[in-house]
């Protein structure tokens, strides 16, 4: 009998710890939606052609410097022309779903002070008559980073609330057009990321810093980014409340906005540590969901931010709660907080737009999971349930949709194509945080879909194309899109599982 429990000990770490555990499509709701996920500026390229205008990333890239290798995405994968082919591919895969957003400067060049461009909208047009084709559900992001440089030249985008109108003329103008299509629809994509990376470091365009972060000239204040997500929260608000009036009713679709999900411990089992998770998170992820579900801004943030932080009319406050049908959840990875106000921190961390932490991926010299191609991302699978749990309990169990999650390798394993195309890692990645997702819902949490980043290999912003995230691998000189084994795998957990009776 000893040799019976040595077997079964042997099956049972096998089974459960190699690869996380094991984990099937039916270990997910009925009805459940499996998807890849993609994004204009990242994939399109044809950065001028057919009456599209230079846009706030196009711009950016001509700037030596400010993108790694001097990047960008002028072809990018070419996706303008070879849509079909990547179409053909997501049918492949077996997917419910396919999430990607619409190019701001395609369809509309110079914003609200130009015409629509026909030639954008047949393209999105062609998109969405292809996938409906193929009983492949649309999910479409209408902003996802990318505007036209235009309105970044006239009155400075996010900062001013001229961008707003901008916005709601765009949503609108996507509404009217693709509406009849699109059952699901995100208003902006992360604008909690946006707003750290263009307007506290100085890293995304417009690339302003918040002082003491960053080291780009265009210093100013903190208010800035406080200014900048208040724009983008209205601009969300107003544009779903002409939805909810004039389209909603013919056109029967839902809408969300897309959240960067970064989940937060604390770095020490001291209650101060905890409340500083708790403050950060808040300060992250309440301060783009708490006013469009509860219509104002996290309680926390008002406390330390006092009159920096703007408010909202009640008017705004009445519109604005509410404002989505669902949560979109963008989830990588987990990162450990120390509270910085009652002990000392980093000069940079120990300030009010923060909530007075310091974000580290440390505990006494360990990591807090594998390295990826993205330093800030490491893996931490028990991190999706976590968040999911916060947000269940903050939200009162909104609806939910992973709209982002992916793996990006380390840039040592990156030693030959073959390597990079034999991607264990990124299939036990999503194995395990499959797993942790699975658990989340059993206990209760109200998600409905899971969308991989991403489709293929594509230009990462600000690191070009020296990161890769793709199910498919992308050869940069012929653009030919070689599947990887993870995209193989994904292709069986889709269609070897049939959903339990
Ligand atoms: C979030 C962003 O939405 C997407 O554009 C980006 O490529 C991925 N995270 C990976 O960093």
């Amino acid at each position: 009998s000893l040799v019976f429990f040595f077997f079964l000990g042997l099956f049972i770490v096998n089974s459960t710890s190699i690869h996380g555990e094991y984990i099937k499509r039916s270990d997910f709701p009925n009805g459940f939606l499996f998807g890849v996920s993609t994004s204009s500026y990242q994939i399109e390229g044809a950065y001028l052609e057919d009456g599209k205008s230079l846009n706030n990333w196009d711009a950016f890239a001509l700037t030596p410097g400010n993108i790694r290798n001097g990047d960008n995405g002028f072809i990018a994968n070419d996706h303008y022309h070879q849509y079909l082919k990547d179409i053909e591919i997501i049918q492949s895969l077996g997917v419910d779903a396919y999430r990607f957003s619409i190019s701001w400067a395609r369809v509309l060049p110079r914003g609200r002070f130009g015409e629509v461009n026909s030639n954008g909208v047949l393209f999105y047009n062609k998109i969405l008559d292809n996938l409906l084709l193929r009983g492949i559900k649309p999910f479409v992001t209408i902003y996802h980073h990318d505007f036209p440089q235009e309105l970044q030249d006239r009155y400075g985008s996010w900062l001013s609330p001229l961008m707003q109108e901008d916005y709601v003329h765009f949503a609108e103008t996507c509404f009217k057009n693709f509406g009849d299509r699109v059952k699901h629809w995100t208003t902006i994509n992360e604008p909690n990321l946006f707003t750290q990376m263009a307007y506290v470091n100085g890293k995304y365009p417009p690339a302003r810093c918040s002082q003491p972060f960053g080291n780009c000239s265009a210093g100013n204040s903190d208010i800035e980014p406080l200014i900048v997500m208040h724009n983008l929260l209205l601009a969300h608000g107003k544009a779903v409340k002409l939805y909810r009036k004039d389209y909603q009713r013919d056109q029967g679709g839902s809408v969300g906005i897309v959240v960067d999900c970064l989940m937060y411990e604390p770095l020490t089992d001291n209650d101060l540590d905890q409340e500083a998770a708790n403050r950060g998170l808040a300060f992250s992820i309440g301060w783009a969901l708490d006013p469009l579900i509860f219509g104002d801004y996290p309680p926390e943030m008002r406390q330390y931010l006092g009159n920096q932080l703007p408010r909202f009319s009640n008017a705004e406050r009445k519109f604005m709660a509410d404002s989505i049908d669902y949560i979109a959840v963008n989830h990588y990875s987990t990162a450990y907080v120390k509270d910085c106000i009652h002990s000392s921190c980093s000069l940079t961390a120990n300030r009010a737009i923060n909530g007075f932490v310091d974000v580290t991926r440390e505990r006494d010299g360990v990591q807090i999971g594998e390295p990826t191609g993205i330093s800030m991302l490491p893996v931490v699978p028990r991190g999706i349930g976590e968040m999911i749990g916060y947000l269940k309990k903050r939200y009162h169990n909104k609806p939910m949709f992973i709209t982002e999650n992916g793996y990006s390798e380390p840039k040592e394993q990156e030693v030959q194509v073959q390597d990079i195309q034999q991607d264990v890692k990124r299939i036990e990645f999503h194995e395990m945080y499959l797993s942790s997702l699975a658990q989340a819902i059993r206990d209760g949490a109200d998600v409905r879909g899971y969308f991989v980043w991403t489709l293929m290999d594509d230009f990462e912003w600000i690191l070009g194309y020296s990161v890769r995230f793709g199910l498919y691998y992308i050869d940069r000189q012929t653009l030919a899109r070689i599947p990887k084994l993870s995209a193989r795998w994904y292709q069986d957990f889709l269609k070897n599982n049939t959903q339990a009776p």
